[in-house]
């Protein structure tokens, strides 16, 4: 909903919101008062004004319970492997942030550009945003994943939009901003590949790990705002390190711990663990989910991205099992 739309706003107000990134009405009610007392240079109770009416334009001031459904225009989106979107209750859904995490080439990325193949070859009106901190994105890849899916890898490329982060301060831009894509286009998905990387290449030494979480925690927070304003899927990758107290347990994730810690373990909604099995096939389990069972699964990296295990292989290795 264009800014127009909220006719409180005198036409230099308006101005002065795109000029930093504001479009809509749905980026200006996931503002913090500072945040608009900035922008706009007014008095607070000019602020209050403005997003009282914001509020009540999209659906946030004092509604009625029966008519309030969190999980209205929900939208699931395929992982590529049927046995992971079982695990996911479905799949992954808009309004929240998916997390996978795991050691280096597990199959995080190839996880994220499966999703992204898949939600925007079966919708050919939807764009994407990819935040790639780590270098992962490959418009080949993409292409290789598209056509063995039979959707138009070149069409899907035009429907990203790619932001190669370069710095901390370029992805909380990035997500700042993210309105000039969104008021465009129909997002369904944000990718941000990893979270982590650019807050640890700029945060060395324990002295600045308070300053690096709080700058974190930000930026999930955004991530999550976005989500829900936009009605977008947030999928996100990070890294485990290994724990500095390492004992031996059945427990894949004994030994590693997520990076960035609890920060972000609070904000992801479901937080799913990747490991290696043999040659192809990765091991998924849901290690945090509000509403879902803890549960593992099956899948593979193909030509394809992720994709199922072909049933012969996995009973061959049920029969092997047993
Ligand atoms: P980091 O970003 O290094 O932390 O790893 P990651 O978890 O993102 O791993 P990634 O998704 O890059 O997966 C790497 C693995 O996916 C490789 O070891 C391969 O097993 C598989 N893979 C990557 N590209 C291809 C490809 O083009 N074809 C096939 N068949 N497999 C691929
Ligand atoms: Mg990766």
């Amino acid at each position: 909903m264009d800014l127009k739309n909220l006719e409180i706003l005198s036409p230099e107000e308006v101005e002065k919101l795109r000029g930093k990134g504001i479009f809509t009405v749905e980026r200006l009610v996931i503002c913090s008062a500072e945040e608009l007392v900035e922008t706009l240079g007014a008095e607070e109770g000019r602020i209050e004004e403005i997003l009282i009416e914001a509020w009540k334009k999209t659906g946030h001031w004092f509604i009625r319970a029966s008519d309030y459904s969190r999980q209205a225009g929900e939208i699931v989106l395929t992982t590529g492997s049927k046995a992971l979107d079982d695990l996911l209750g479905g799949g992954v859904r808009t309004k929240r942030i998916t997390e996978f995490i795991g050691e280096y080439r597990v199959g995080k990325t190839q996880t994220a550009l499966t999703i992204l193949v898949e939600a925007l070859g079966r919708e050919p009106d939807v764009h994407a945003i990819y935040m790639d901190s780590e270098k992962g994105f490959n418009d080949g890849r993409i292409m290789e994943i598209a056509k063995n899916r039979g959707y138009d890898g070149a069409d899907i490329l035009q429907r990203i939009s790619l932001v190669p982060v370069v710095s901390c301060y370029h992805m909380m831009k990035s997500l700042q901003w993210i309105d000039d894509v969104l008021s465009k286009k129909k997002g369904r998905i944000l990718v941000v590949d990893s979270v982590i990387a650019p807050f640890r290449s700029e945060y060395i030494g324990r002295e600045t790990l308070a300053e690096r979480q709080q700058l974190l925690g930000k930026a999930l927070d955004q991530m999550s705002k976005i989500a829900e304003a936009y009605n977008i899927a947030v999928v996100a990758t990070n890294q485990v390190v290994a724990k500095p107290e390492q004992t031996y347990s059945y427990d894949p994730l004994a030994e590693v711990t997520p990076a960035g810690g609890h920060i972000l373990g609070h904000r992801s909604q479901e937080r799913i663990h990747l490991r290696k099995g043999r040659g192809d096939i990765r091991i998924a389990r849901l290690i945090d989910s509000s509403w879902l069972p803890p549960g593992e699964c099956m899948f593979r990296i193909t030509e394809r991205g992720v994709e199922d295990i072909p049933e012969k292989k996995t009973a061959a290795k049920n029969v092997a099992a047993n």
